[in-house]
């Protein structure tokens, strides 16, 4: 439980899930995952401690372009974006899903302080690690931030979000991690997050574009391994959380792009017949791999803008203004609830 102060009042959130159940969740959902036809592996994992600074990694990494691209967008349209989000006025809750180091918002953050912007920032995040970092660093790098961190799944902490204020908000989501759906799902997400606003309400919606194959492709097969590194993480989280006996070595890392649905998927290859084994609270489970077999770890689905959006119209969305980068990759779309 965490302990809140907001405009005097205090209120007590509860994690969205305790330490145990989290753990169990993890459990369930590797095991569901091994145990389908084809097998899959949710990519949201991928984000313990290790994955965290693995992701910080990639931000890096010279393919990884939509990081840049996004950076670019933050870092030279600061005022601009600020105004967008400012319309019409008055305090707002500014709530970041998946926020991680929240590099990027931060030029936003730091902009809106420094001009007496009235907002509370909300970073959710499925990562502990993360929001633990966020709580207590912002108030640092940003004198005079409020900030509430909640750490859980995007909506319960939306709705705690909306329990704790009832303040105008603006939804950050950025990264381009409405990508990390299947499509159906991110029109389903982005009606779901429609449901979670009022009218007013705004969104931000970073995401990456359709462009030259051979450049997104690399941006997921980078040559240092570092995105091999990522995916990979998620068979160690296993091995260290579920006392899973994958031996790494034995998987390899396969991402492919079909430039003409502008799906990028990620996934693990069996190198080997093999079997291994994860521990639960039923005894020991063994799953099977036949020599390349291949898990779905993760999509990065790239959008053109029209389909962004027609993606917000269907949720009752309307686009108020976009931002772009300087080559045209990546796009910041602010959405208005209507
Ligand atoms: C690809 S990183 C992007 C971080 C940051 N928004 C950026 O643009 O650089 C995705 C972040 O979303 C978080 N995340 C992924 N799935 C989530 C979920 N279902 N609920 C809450 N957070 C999630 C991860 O822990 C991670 O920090």
């Amino acid at each position: 439980m965490t302990m809140l102060k907001i405009n005097d009042n205090e209120i007590t959130i509860p994690k969205a899930l305790d330490e145990a159940s989290a753990d169990d969740l993890f459990c369930k959902n590797m095991l569901e995952g091994l145990r389908s036809n084809p097998k899959h592996l949710q990519s949201k994992y991928f984000y313990d401690a290790a994955g965290d600074s693995i992701f910080r990694e990639i931000m890096n990494c010279e393919e990884y372009y939509p990081f840049n691209c996004e950076l670019e967008i933050f870092s030279e349209n600061t005022a601009a974006l600020a105004r967008a989000i400012m319309v019409p006025g008055g305090a707002f809750d500014l709530i970041e899903l998946g926020a991680g180091d929240c590099t990027k918002s931060s030029y936003l953050l730091s902009h809106l302080v420094q001009t007496g912007a009235d907002f509370t920032y909300m970073p959710i995040d499925i990562s502990a690690n993360i929001i633990d970092y966020l709580n207590l660093q912002l108030p640092v790098t940003i004198p005079g931030i409020r900030i509430t961190g909640l750490n859980g799944e995007y909506f319960d902490m939306l709705e705690k979000a909306a329990e704790v204020s009832e303040n105008r908000k603006v939804v950050l989501f950025l990264g381009s991690n409405l990508g990390n759906m299947e499509p159906a799902n991110a029109e389903q997400f982005c009606r779901e997050l429609r449901g979670h606003l009022k009218p007013g309400d705004l969104a931000l919606i970073g995401i990456d574009l359709k462009k030259c194959p051979y450049t997104v492709l690399a941006a997921y097969n980078d040559k240092e391994g570092i995105t091999r590194r990522f995916n990979l993480n998620l068979l160690e989280r296993m091995n260290r959380e579920l006392e899973a006996d994958f031996e790494v070595a034995k998987f390899d890392h396969f991402p492919v792009y079909d430039p003409e649905t502008g799906a990028c998927k990620s996934y693990l290859i069996s190198m080997a017949d093999q079997v291994i084994t994860l521990n639960t609270k039923e005894g020991k489970q063994a799953i099977s791999f036949a020599k390349g077999e291949a898990v779905f770890m993760e999509i990065s689905q790239k959008y053109t803008a029209q389909q962004v959006n027609q993606l917000g119209k269907q949720a009752s969305f309307e686009t108020a203004e976009s931002f772009f980068d300087s080559r045209g990759w990546f796009m910041d779309t602010v959405w208005l609830a209507i």
